[in-house]
């Protein structure tokens, strides 16, 4: 595996690389990698002929009262998870690297932000826009891999990716579950013991949703309360959101027709769960 720091080097490799007709799958993370990213880098190798891993901490993403400093960062054990699952280059250059000068002009997200969590994080999707705009060009993928469990995101790179023309193939890839259905991720372990044994619970109220409109029911508002009822009944987690929309553009429905997400958040004692499943009506 080739470890990259420099913006030039890596151009100059995937220069090389495309000239001799190979194509590339890239997946962008911000490190500490997890199976999800496992995931997405499994299905990147088996698509493509070489596979292009970044790990890069973005600060542009991090609102005023997040975590950039304390974002978990481990390289020498990513790069080891890295090795291990066949990631041909790895990209990891410095905040100096990416931003070297205050930048004189950045990405701004007009829509498909101000819903589900991108409603309380102002700022976010610009920051991950500019940041996916330099990476696409530095690392010039044929297809780019993103997790549905971050669907809000995956809607924002769909869009930037039509309106500035990157002749890129964006492939969302599908949530990974626990046995029980419960949405795999770190964060799960913050669950007590009862919660996760309720939690499983999140993922039924979405299937039972969609059986309800695979059935003929087409009114969000009576699937949102079916997903409300079910999650107060079987669990003792707090609703943050219940919310139905046109997907990837993340519009309103009054009518639950074409392709559709139900998306979920859920607080417990120390930790908020998100969950959501896309399907054709
Ligand atoms: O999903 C992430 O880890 C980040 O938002 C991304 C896509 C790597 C951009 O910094």
């Amino acid at each position: 595996m080739k470890v990259i720091t420099s913006i030039k080097e890596m151009q100059q490799y995937i220069m090389t690389v495309k000239q001799s007709g190979k194509t590339v799958g890239f997946v962008p993370t911000m490190g500490y990698l997890h199976e999800g990213h496992l995931t997405l880098m499994n299905q990147a190798k088996n698509e493509n002929d070489l596979l292009a891993v970044s790990i890069f901490v973005n600060p542009l993403q991090f609102g005023p009262n997040e975590d950039f400093d304390s974002y978990p960062r481990d390289f020498e054990r990513d790069s080891q998870l890295a090795e291990k699952n066949g990631v041909d280059v790895l990209f990891h250059p410095s905040t100096e690297e990416m931003y070297p000068t205050k930048m004189s002009l950045a990405a701004k997200v007009h829509s498909r932000i101000d819903v589900l969590c991108g409603r309380q994080r102002n700022g976010h999707f610009d920051g991950v826009a500019t940041v996916l705009i330099k990476l696409f060009n530095i690392v010039q993928p044929d297809r780019a891999y993103f997790g549905l469990k971050d669907a809000q995101q995956v809607a924002v790179v769909d869009g930037l990716i039509t309106d500035f023309n990157f002749p890129i193939t964006l492939v969302p890839v599908e949530i990974v579950r626990e046995e029980d259905g419960l949405a795999k991720s770190s964060r799960n372990v913050n669950l007590t013991d009862q919660e996760r044994i309720e939690a499983y619970r999140l993922f039924e109220s979405l299937q039972m949703a969609k059986q309800a409109i695979l059935d003929g029911e087409r009114d969000p508002k009576v699937i949102e309360e079916l997903i409300q009822n079910h999650i107060l009944e079987h669990t003792s987690g707090d609703i943050d959101y219940v919310e139905i929309y046109r997907y990837p553009e993340l519009d309103e429905l009054t009518e639950l027709t074409g392709k559709i997400i139900i998306a979920i958040a859920v607080k417990f004692t120390n930790v908020r769960l998100i969950d959501n499943i896309t399907f054709d009506v």
